[in-house]
């Protein structure tokens, strides 16, 4: 069975980021998935102590299950709000943990650093128009670089202190995802 490993970056009741990933990833029958958020995961940020360019692994333990449930992953879905052009706090802490494949790839030498390829899928929510897009898209590109993963959809919804998605635009996110997720 394919899995999908799906981190959500917002706390919030109303999120249009978490509604958006809910639409995109749709009713998912014959598909294992898993959804974290990254505010319950609450992942000590990366101290960069050198230690996973050194043993295999990290100097924490808290994100062993996250990490394992992401090795394994056929599909990656990232959810965020843009928070002063980036991501949300929480996000970026785990998003910093990923490290430890870099330093897999270029100090132990592994190659791929993970060994299973991933499709990977960003969902953006922000409160101005066009803000955040671009560095946060940049910002894992560069990051799957390492992870054998590929970032085949982006979906951006700009204009939240103004408006928020209709039926039209979930119903456009569902028919993204129906394409984003091989049958
Ligand atoms: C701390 C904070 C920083 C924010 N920074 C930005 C920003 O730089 N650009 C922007 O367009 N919106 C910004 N916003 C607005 C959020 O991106 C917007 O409310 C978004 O809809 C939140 O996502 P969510 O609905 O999934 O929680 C910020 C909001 C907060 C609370």
């Amino acid at each position: 069975m394919k899995k999908i490993l799906v981190i959500n970056g917002s706390a919030r009741k109303d999120s249009v980021s978490t509604a958006l990933c809910k639409s995109f990833i749709g009713e998912k029958n014959g598909f294992e998935t898993k959804i974290y958020n990254a505010y319950t995961l609450n992942a000590k940020p990366c101290c960069g102590c050198g230690l996973c360019g050194k043993t295999v692994g990290c100097c924490y333990d808290d994100l062993d299950e996250f990490m394992a449930d992401f090795e394994q992953a056929d599909y990656f879905v990232i959810s965020t709000p843009v928070y002063n052009g980036s991501v949300s706090a929480p996000l970026k802490a785990v998003t910093d943990r990923f490290q430890r494949y870099y330093a897999l790839r270029f100090e132990h030498g592994v190659k791929p650093a993970v060994a299973k390829h991933k499709k990977a899928a960003l969902i953006i929510a922000a409160g101005s128009k066009g803000e955040g897009k671009e560095e946060i898209k940049t910002m894992y590109e560069r990051m799957f670089t390492v992870l054998n993963t590929s970032l085949e959809a982006v979906i951006f919804f700009d204009s939240t202190d103004q408006r928020v998605p209709d039926e039209a635009a979930h119903e456009s996110v569902k028919q993204e995802g129906e394409y984003f997720f091989d049958s």
